[in-house]
């Protein structure tokens, strides 16, 4: 294998900074220039940069009733009318527990060299019952030709599919779903831990408990402010005891948890009311999981925002210790910054799949804040394209958050949908997303060469693949998936960037 992560060296073991800690208060920043320092010349990353590519197990790998693996939430919410466009599934998605050897391969072959995928839990412990080890059989195969390919495998073990049997006995919301996810944890690292070095906990707590709990946009699909907070800590907490539990037992592992992040910016920045907005999102969205698990503490007026509906009815001694575990890596993912204000926006921009069934919104502090759209170019999701944003992430992450901890930090998702047309051979130009991910790269390396430790980028996704409550309606990929014959074609935007991960740099602009 030529990629190796070595576990953090910094004071990530303990230190003054262990938990609990002191959480911290808002303070807007305001926009940089659109190109930085990297604006538009050639871009060389650090020699040992990692290079990857993302995907998750319900998006990705169908199969869904074989060998052993029974539904997950998400099962049953495609199954509910309304609540996913088209009415789609997982059930054959990208196929990939069959065609693994196929991927793997293309990987190898554009030069990607980690590939970070997740564990379905519903697979390796079907019900929430006896652990499941045909379901671990499809992992050791996966990690198996990823190590003979000289990809590194990067292992999530919660993208957001809980076996239906837990969600039925309470879900996130109860507590014991804690000590389940690190079970599940400890199960998984026993068959694989030998081979797999990086461990990630969770991929973004928040849309599991807020999309999923208050919102209803996702599975589950509930619309309750106290479940979503529940839900939330104890994501937290299965996280913290994860964390200690596989690092009992390999403590030369890289440990780490991704969390989603979105710049805050306030509409009018000399506007008190909307800096408050602004300050509400920014503590709804990045703070209430970055305060606990990166410095032992929930912020104060994220507390306040959230009074009535008992978060703290859930804390109990000790949880904010163990969830604050020290950590080696935070994963990083970043698609699009905000501007907010105080009053809602005359004509907002539809950022939800359209659907009939109902949802509500899911910020149980957020209420006054509104998103408004500034202007700036759309992917096709209706995200705004602000790379720039992700320079001034990282440096306040680096700063407030994990460079005091030694934590390093990987950009684990980024990425945009995109209207792809297709040739006649399934080949698509896709120059856009080629700029989306080129501009990206180079806000990245910005903040690098201003002090954030960020060692690698995966492109979201590998594969065109099933996007949640949008069912197959949005293209991420850098490789085509032609949904009818499973065929994979790669696309413009995946050859130019396996070109980047093998010289380790950006071509100068523009891109011919
Ligand atoms: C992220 C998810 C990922 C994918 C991208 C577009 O929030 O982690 O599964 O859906 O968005």
């Amino acid at each position: 294998m030529d990629v190796e992560i070595a576990a953090a060296t910094g004071p990530a073991g303990g230190g003054a900074l262990a938990a609990p800690g002191t959480a911290l208060p808002y303070t807007p920043s305001r926009p940089r220039p659109a190109r930085g320092a990297n604006g538009t010349g050639r871009v060389d990353f650090p020699r040992d940069f990692l290079w990857g590519a993302a995907t998750a197990a319900y998006q990705v790998e169908g199969a869904a009733r074989t060998d052993g693996r029974e539904d997950s939430i998400w099962d049953v919410f495609a199954r509910v009318p309304g609540a996913v466009l088209n009415q789609e599934d997982g059930e054959v998605a990208c196929d990939q527990y069959h065609r693994y050897p196929e991927d793997v391969a293309l990987m190898r072959d554009l030069g990607i060299k980690a590939y970070r995928f997740s564990t379905s839990w519903a697979r390796i412990q079907p019900g929430g019952r006896e652990f499941n080890a045909a379901g671990l059989d499809y992992y050791d195969r996966l990690v198996d030709e990823l190590l003979g390919a000289g990809i590194l495998p990067w292992l999530t073990l919660y993208h957001w599919d809980l076996p239906q049997g837990i969600e039925d006995d309470g879900g996130w919301p109860v507590r014991d779903t804690a000590y389940r996810f690190r079970d599940y944890a400890v199960a998984t690292h026993e068959r694989l831990g030998d081979r797999v070095g990086v461990w990630t906990t969770l991929n973004e707590p928040w849309c599991a408990a807020f999309l999923g709990y208050t919102g209803g946009q996702h599975a589950p699909g509930r619309q309750s402010r106290e479940d979503g907070l529940a839900a939330a800590h104890h994501l937290m907490l299965g996280h913290g005891l994860a964390v200690e539990a596989l690092r009992e037992r390999a403590p030369e592992a890289n440990l780490g948890i991704t969390l989603n992040f979105e710049v805050e910016d306030p509409l009018n920045p000399d506007d008190p009311a909307d800096v408050e907005a602004a300050r509400r999102l920014d503590g709804a969205f990045n703070r209430i999981f970055a305060d606990p698990i990166l410095r032992g503490a929930y912020p104060e007026d994220v507390l306040t925002d959230v009074a009535p509906y008992g978060l703290t009815e859930h804390v109990r001694d000790g949880d904010l210790e163990t969830i604050s575990a020290p950590i080696d890596t935070l994963g990083v993912n970043y698609y699009h910054g905000n501007g907010v204000a105080a009053v809602p926006a005359p004509a907002p921009l539809a950022g939800n799949a359209p659907l009939s069934r109902a949802t509500s919104s899911p910020f149980p502090g957020g209420d006054g804040a509104y998103v408004h759209p500034r202007g700036l170019p759309l992917t096709d999701q209706n995200w705004e394209i602000q790379p720039e944003g992700l320079t001034r992430l990282l440096l306040r992450l680096q700063e407030d958050y994990t460079g005091p901890r030694g934590i390093a930090m990987y950009v684990t998702e980024n990425g945009c949908a995109y209207d792809d047309v297709p040739d006649a051979e399934g080949y698509v130009e896709d120059h856009d997303r080629i700029a989306f991910i080129d501009g990206h790269l180079r806000a990245i390396k910005d903040a690098m060469d201003e002090g954030a430790d960020v060692r690698g980028y995966f492109g979201w996704s590998l594969l065109d693949n099933y996007e949640w409550a949008w069912g197959y309606g949005k293209r991420f990929g850098l490789v085509r998936v032609d949904y009818e014959t499973q065929e994979r074609i790669v696309k413009a935007s995946g050859r130019w960037y396996g070109q980047v991960a093998t010289d380790g740099s950006l071509p100068e602009l523009p891109i011919r």
